[in-house]
């Protein structure tokens, strides 16, 4: 069997991931050969568009890697629309009845991948319907990928997994977290684990801190519907921001699986410190955006944007340490931060590392200065917009004396090699076609991941505050350098 051969039904084939980031990454794929002519899209939504304007749609997504109209033309024909209510019995019949035709025309051979990427509260009904409706009674393989947000709590995440579990086995589940298909998150594994100079001193008595900043220029732009009721927690924390930190923090897994990984991913989600109201409190703070300047264009403030309540308690920003309590990390801090509407785009990494036990070049009677603190040394993992790392270690400064001076060893990946690199989503969906779950998130780590960040929200949902402001511009309130000023620490990324 060629798993190659594939019909892929999308539910959400109107949306807007679809035509940014699907269509495009499917048309890769295509180019490169990892699709073969076997095989066929079924964009269903509820509009009822022909296959005519679909192809139009299509065309359109893919318009920026200007194909020829050949390529264009040829790649849209596999795509086929259906106008579809998630919620009606007999829209699925009128799917399965094209779905079979389909098979038969591309000879796909029962292989079915459904991309659920529409409103959660569908997900149930949708997986529920595939199954009482026959339409994975095919013989092939079938796969399910899971946008997120998968669930809104620790709760109705486990529900909603129960109900997708009655259908679909693990194995045939693949929740998407694109974090995970970004080139230098796979990168953080390759650091740790393929240089001893890291790997050994990747613990707690080498590192002082590790810093995780996830800050976007951009404010919540139409999704303010969602985002009120969501948050900068559930949105960026609960998800990409623990997925990074397990990488970072987990044990070095057996071997590079699916099955390995995932193990050791769990392991560290699960020695995270569960913080009581009062360390809440004591360790994570938020933040809400008001009007500002980014690079003099100016922007309104949170609550005056589009469907968010002009009252809303809804954070923007959120910053916080977590803790872990193993062998390896206990006493090292895990500084995350994120937020809307900062000084710049930006995800990066720092791990800063302890200093030496006695700086003797303090007062050195040999230098004309006298000897500021060391600076720590510090890697530096650039996810975006640039990729590639860099590590701060001390040198001596040039001349007479004795001075020390911080000098950066840089690597960053070229703009042309970064323009070429496959973007997240067409790994990932070369990943499920593949039949590779490794860069997925499995439900123990999406249940723990929950499981933390809910102690967070009662918190701040019992306390019932006006978050913070902060400017538009600026990188979050006073209260996220606070948390790491009272620690004697600062965030080592200042834009
Ligand atoms: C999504 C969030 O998961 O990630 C968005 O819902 C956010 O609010 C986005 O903008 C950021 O992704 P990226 O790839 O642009 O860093």
């Amino acid at each position: 069997m060629d798993t190659k051969n594939v019909l892929i039904t999308i539910f959400g084939g109107t949306g807007d991931l679809a035509k940014r980031k699907l269509y495009p990454s499917l048309f890769r794929l295509y180019q490169k050969g990892n699709l073969s002519d076997n095989f066929a899209v079924i964009g269903t939504a509820r509009r009822p568009w022909s296959d005519e304007t679909y192809h139009e749609v299509v065309k359109e997504s893919i318009a920026s890697f200007q194909p020829s109209d050949k390529e264009a033309q040829d790649f849209a024909s596999h795509f086929y629309y259906q106008s579809h209510n998630v919620k009606d019995t007999d829209h699925y019949d009128v799917l399965n009845n094209l779905s079979d035709r389909l098979d038969e025309k591309y000879d796909i051979q029962g292989n079915r991948i459904f991309y659920l990427a529409m409103s959660p509260n569908f997900f149930g009904t949708i997986v529920s319907r595939l199954k009482s409706q026959g339409m994975l009674d095919t013989k092939g393989y079938h796969r399910v990928i899971i946008e997120k947000p998968f669930g809104n709590d620790y709760q109705s995440a486990t529900q909603l997994n129960d109900e997708i579990n009655q259908v679909f086995s693990e194995e045939e589940i693949y929740r998407i977290d694109h974090y995970l298909g970004k080139e230098m998150i796979q990168n953080i594994s390759a650091i740790r684990f393929a240089n001893l100079i890291f790997e050994s001193i990747w613990n707690n008595r080498y590192i002082d801190n590790i810093q995780i900043s996830l800050a976007e220029e951009v404010g919540v732009e139409e999704r303010g519907g969602y985002y009120d009721q969501s948050g900068a927690l559930k949105d960026m924390v609960q998800n990409h921001i623990l997925q990074m930190l397990s990488l970072l923090a987990m044990e070095p897994p057996v071997a590079f699986s699916e099955k390995e990984i995932r193990t050791e991913k769990i392991k560290a989600l699960e020695s995270i410190r569960m913080y009581s109201e009062e360390e809440v409190r004591n360790n994570f703070v938020r933040g809400q955006y008001v009007e500002g300047e980014i690079d003099n264009h100016s922007f309104k403030g949170y609550r005056d944007e589009e469907n968010v309540d002009e009252n809303s308690l809804t954070e923007t920003f959120v910053a916080g340490k977590f803790l872990i309590d193993n062998f390896r990390w206990s006493g090292v801090p895990f500084y995350i931060r994120t937020g809307k509407h900062l000084t710049e785009k930006g995800t990066r990494i720092n791990v800063v590392f302890k200093q030496v036990p006695v700086n003797v070049f303090k007062n050195s009677v040999t230098g004309p200065y006298e000897q500021k603190r060391l600076e720590p040394n510090v890697l530096t993992i650039y996810i975006q917009p640039t990729e590639g790392f860099s590590l701060t270690i001390n040198g001596k400064e040039i001349g007479q004396g004795f001075q020390t001076d911080p000098i950066k060893l840089e690597h960053r990946n070229s703009a042309d090699l970064i323009e070429n690199t496959p973007e997240a989503y067409e790994k990932l969906l070369l990943d499920v076609l593949n039949g590779d779950g490794t860069n997925f998130t499995h439900w123990d780590e999406v249940a723990q991941s929950w499981r933390i960040v809910d102690r967070i929200r009662e918190t701040w949902d019992k306390d019932q505050k006006t978050p913070p402001g902060y400017s538009a511009g600026t990188m979050g309130p006073k209260e996220a350098y606070q948390l790491l000023e009272k620690e004697d620490r600062h965030w080592i990324w200042e834009p």
